[in-house]
């Protein structure tokens, strides 16, 4: 066999092996047995000096393409190697690095809405809800609150055009959820009622730190024999000590609301201040979280509910202020802002 021969043969034999290559220690075996010190090839190269000038030439240049071949296929089939190895087929490319999974959580005001229900429920609250949008009745009339009664002020409403005339409009986007309670006990007759009712409230007014036109109140009710001012102040106080811990100041005061009698407010000291007075609070170093009362006379007469058999009482706690007094936001528009930044601490 000539060497010219012996080369072609060993070409053909080394390329059909590399084919089969499939793993880096495979291909080490393979380039030292066909490009090795010892392997054929380089056996041929070094035979070169025995061989006549004419051969010599020939069988050389054959050699060194050979081998150029074999080194060039070498290298292509370590990359395919070690791309199948990383799994880089196709589209895919798992060598790139991975996106961060950006996980949802739920938005802090949702989060202490089911907190006050949580508590509630577990002194024997149920849950209920109504409509958002309202009718003039049981936003107003129906809670004591008649057509040229000055509270209306107080709660400056959007109105819901239903085709009447500007000063006979009936339908509103429910500026409390105190509507709740008429329709809670007009459906349902005989006390005993204790029921919590969250939702959302508008109010047709200027958006600073503390107000926006869209916040969120829980109302709670409690109608039953010989209920008293003092079951009123043990479930807030109740309330207030789970939320907000057993250290927070609370304060009661003597507040209105046509529809309970008597009325009160109840206060929680600043978080963002802790009584020292900021914008927070009005500088007064309390922020008032929610309204409440005895259930007004009238209005149980008016559901039919006989107010010298029955007393009960009402309150109606504002939501947002609860986050902002416990982690001392400074300013409510930041929870519908939608920045994650903010969202993401809660
Ligand atoms: N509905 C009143 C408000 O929105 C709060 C309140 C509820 C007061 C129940 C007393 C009793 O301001």
């Amino acid at each position: 066999m000539t060497d010219t021969t012996i080369l072609e043969n060993l070409k053909q034999k080394a390329l059909g092996e590399l084919q089969a290559v499939e793993s880096a220690e495979a291909l080490e075996v393979w380039r030292v047995t066909y490009l090795g010190k010892k392997s054929e090839l380089t056996a041929v190269l070094r035979g070169l000096g025995t061989l006549p000038v004419e051969e010599r030439k020939a069988v050389g240049a054959l050699a060194n393409v050979v081998r150029e071949e074999l080194e060039t296929s070498l290298d292509a089939r370590e990359t395919a190697v070690s791309d199948a190895h990383m799994g880089v087929a196709g589209d895919i490319d798992i060598t790139l690095p991975g996106r961060t999974w950006l996980a949802g959580r739920m938005h802090p005001v949702t989060r202490v809405v089911n907190e006050i229900t949580d508590i509630f429920s577990s002194l024997g609250f149920s849950i209920v809800e109504g409509p958002e949008i309202e009718l003039d009745r049981y936003n107003f009339d129906a809670l004591n609150i008649p057509k040229e009664h000055p509270a209306r002020d107080t709660m400056q409403t959007f109105w819901v055009d239903d085709g009447a005339e500007k000063d006979d409009r009936h339908v509103l986007l429910r500026t409390h959820t105190s509507p709740m309670q008429v329709r809670f006990m007009e459906k349902y007759k005989e006390p005993p009622f204790r029921i919590i009712v969250p939702g959302r409230v508008y109010r047709y007014e200027a958006t600073d730190a503390s107000h926006l036109p869209m916040f969120h109140q829980v109302e709670g009710l409690m109608v039953d024999k010989d209920v008293s001012f003092a079951d009123l102040k043990g479930a807030l106080y109740e309330f207030a000590r789970r939320f907000f811990g057993p250290n927070r100041k609370v304060r009661f005061r003597c507040d209105f609301f046509p529809f309970v009698e008597p009325g009160v407010e109840m206060s929680i000291e600043c978080a963002s201040c802790l009584g020292a007075g900021c914008r927070v609070c009005g500088n007064s170093g309390w922020l008032e979280i929610l309204g409440a009362g005895m259930v007004h006379p009238n209005v149980l007469k008016g559901v039919g509910i006989d107010p010298e058999i029955y007393t009960g009482f009402a309150f109606g706690i504002g939501v947002e202020r609860l986050p902002m007094l416990r982690y001392g936001v400074d300013d409510i528009r930041l929870f519908y802002s939608n920045d994650l930044r903010f969202l993401r601490q809660f």
